[in-house]
């Protein structure tokens, strides 16, 4: 019997500095995707998938906002109340239960593996999944959920994954593959961010991972990688050939938040996912092309 995964990390103490100056005094993960800020739908997701407890890792200015966010204000209730219940709904709407969310400072920012590390104590030892906002995925069934069944199935390791050109393999932490039938596929071997030339693959990992809680051990011990952070890459790495290990395509799309064009072409997918934006959104789009070509 596999326990159950329920439990996040979600990694939040970077700086944003490529949305500066937007992110000046908002944290990267509140800028918005339409109308909800990207840890909503981070969130959202892992609800979906069974989590009971969000453990946020953040930087000491980010945190007072992201919790916040996540409070409830019975003063800004109250005046919404009054003006229209659709949005007191709205102000509620996917907003996880009382005592689910949890900040652990990160202290110092040494590395995802090192940002991973400091949530140990809170996950203590039963198998977690971390999720990466900036990777925002809209898949259906979402992406999380779909990695927690396999994880069910298989007791082992999931990591999210996805082809990508072989020019980008320096971005990514890119597997080396064993038995694969298209959806899963069997992990060998981690690299984090090589050299196109030297990449084992072109499957590279994406912001979603369900992980036994071994890696901590891993993480404790790492030595500095690429870009001399402690990779959470390198301690997975570290677990292949001990327990189950898989890569699984959850199909749908994936943006990249943490790139201006990504967050941009985010803002279009999921503009024209509403219903009451979609024809307006067409029409400009389109009159936009035809300006452009
Ligand atoms: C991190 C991971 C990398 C993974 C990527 C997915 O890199 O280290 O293995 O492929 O997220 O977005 P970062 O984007 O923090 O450089």
């Amino acid at each position: 019997m596999t326990r159950k995964v329920r439990k996040a990390v979600l990694p939040v103490a970077g700086l944003g500095t490529r949305f500066l100056p937007a992110t000046k005094a908002v944290p990267k993960e509140m800028l918005p995707i339409v109308d909800r800020p990207l840890i909503d739908y981070a969130v959202a997701e892992g609800r979906a998938a069974g989590i009971e407890t969000f453990i946020f890792v953040t930087n000491q200015r980010n945190e007072p906002t992201l919790r916040a966010h996540f409070d409830m204000v019975a003063t800004l209730e109250a005046e919404l109340a009054a003006k229209d219940p659709a949005l007191v709904r709205r102000l509620r709407d996917g907003e996880p239960p009382k005592g689910s969310i949890h900040c652990v400072p990160q202290g110092q920012p040494l590395g995802l593996g090192h940002a991973v590390g400091c949530a140990r104590d809170l996950v203590g030892d039963e198998p977690f999944a971390v999720i990466l906002p900036d990777d925002l995925m809209d898949a259906a069934p979402p992406a999380l959920a779909q990695m927690v069944a396999v994880h069910e199935r298989t007791g082992g390791n999931v990591v999210a994954v996805e082809e990508v050109p072989r020019e980008l393999t320096r971005r990514y932490g890119v597997l080396d593959i064993g038995a694969d039938d298209g959806i899963m596929a069997e992990v060998k071997g981690l690299v984090e961010k090589p050299e196109p030339e030297k990449a084992p693959s072109t499957l590279t990992v994406i912001g979603r991972y369900v992980l036994l809680p071994e890696v901590f051990e891993h993480i404790a011990k790492a030595e500095r990688g690429a870009g001399g952070e402690i990779q959470l890459t390198d301690a997975m790495a570290k677990m292949i050939g001990r327990a189950p290990f898989h890569g699984l395509r959850c199909g749908g799309r994936r943006f990249d938040c943490g790139s201006r064009i990504g967050f941009v072409e985010a803002q279009v997918g999921f503009g024209l996912k509403d219903p009451d934006m979609r024809d307006r959104l067409m029409q400009f789009l389109r009159a936009s092309g035809s300006e452009w070509e």
